[in-house]
């Protein structure tokens, strides 16, 4: 594996935050032959063939490994220990600026650093297309925090890019699934609400792929290539799981994600292939295997 224009036939990459996204990208990252350091609180890592750094993204004591350890690139996959605005800032802004402040130190520094943000930075709400100029005005705590952090990569000494995530879904995460096939989901009423998600082994894969990319772009947006409507991706999932269509609910479902069409084009022109373009190939799958 070459890492962009470092040059290098093996990498030493190092991922803070190993959890859904960040373990599946190990697993690709090893089979691949690089040398792969995970970080998080846990006392072991979520797989043997990954060397393992307990540390605390957000308590910067713990992080004085990571200076006399040299990494070409570095992936930042942490999510928050609670969803609320001190969880977010925790991990997002302080995490997040510990790990930079910690890689800078180091010697050689990392080349490169990935970021995984998310679409909750963009505020629209009618079914607008967006990427990844589009206007970001996000109307709650969350999208605000990771723009925040956007801005920490940018002053980062190293070149950085980050993937707003769409939705993550996939094997062991079949929330949706799980409500229509209890006959608890229902549609909506009104116009169409559009909803954006990224299939967790294409969330890894497009981050392995932007490792190898020469001169990646600051922001790209990781979603698939159908951002479909809400009820669309529901009677898509009645009809596969064989049960009633549900029924449309009298009022809308309170939604915070608002309802836009993210383009993920740059992704696309970068050379990324999408294993599930669309949901129908991911939750078709995860249905056949159920
Ligand atoms: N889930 C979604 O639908 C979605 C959508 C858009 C964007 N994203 C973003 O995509 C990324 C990957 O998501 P995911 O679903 O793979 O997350 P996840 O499964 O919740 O994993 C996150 C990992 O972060 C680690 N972590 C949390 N706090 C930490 C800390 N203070 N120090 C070190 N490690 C810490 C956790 O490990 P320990 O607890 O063991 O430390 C965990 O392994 C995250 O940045 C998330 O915010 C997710």
């Amino acid at each position: 594996m070459e890492i962009g224009a470092t040059g290098l036939d093996e990498g030493r990459i190092l991922i803070a935050g190993c959890g859904y996204v960040g373990a599946e990208l190990a697993r690709r990252l090893v089979g691949d032959g690089v040398e792969v350091t995970g970080l998080g609180r846990r006392a072991e890592a979520p797989l043997e063939a990954i060397d393992w750094i307990r540390g605390d993204l957000a308590d910067r004591d713990s992080l004085t490994e990571l200076a006399t350890r040299g990494f070409d690139a570095a992936v930042f996959a942490a999510s928050p220990s609670s969803p609320d605005e001190t969880g977010y800032r925790r991990i997002f802004t302080e995490g997040l600026g510990n790990l930079i402040d910690a890689l800078a130190a180091a010697s050689p520094a990392p080349k490169r650093l990935l970021f995984t943000a998310s679409t909750a930075v963009y505020g629209q709400t009618d079914g607008e297309w967006v990427d990844e100029d589009s206007p970001t005005k996000p109307p709650r705590y969350n999208g605000r925090i990771l723009l925040q952090a956007e801005r920490l990569l940018e002053a980062a000494p190293f070149t950085t890019s980050s993937l707003r995530l769409g939705g993550i879904y996939g094997p062991g995460r079949t929330r949706l699934i799980d409500q229509v096939r209890r006959g608890d989901a229902s549609l909506d009423p009104g116009p169409p609400q559009f909803t954006n998600r990224i299939h967790r082994d294409d969330a890894a894969g497009a981050l392995r792929h932007l490792l190898g990319v020469e001169s990646p772009a600051s922001v790209y947006l990781g979603v698939d290539s159908d951002p479909a409507a809400r009820n669309e991706v529901t009677r898509f999932l009645a009809e596969r799981l064989g049960v009633p269509c549900p029924a449309v609910a009298d009022a809308p479902a309170p939604r915070r994600a608002g309802s836009k069409r993210c383009r993920n084009t740059r992704l696309l022109r970068s050379g990324y292939h999408f294993a599930y373009p669309s949901f129908r190939e991911g939750y078709g799958e995860m249905i056949e295997r159920l």
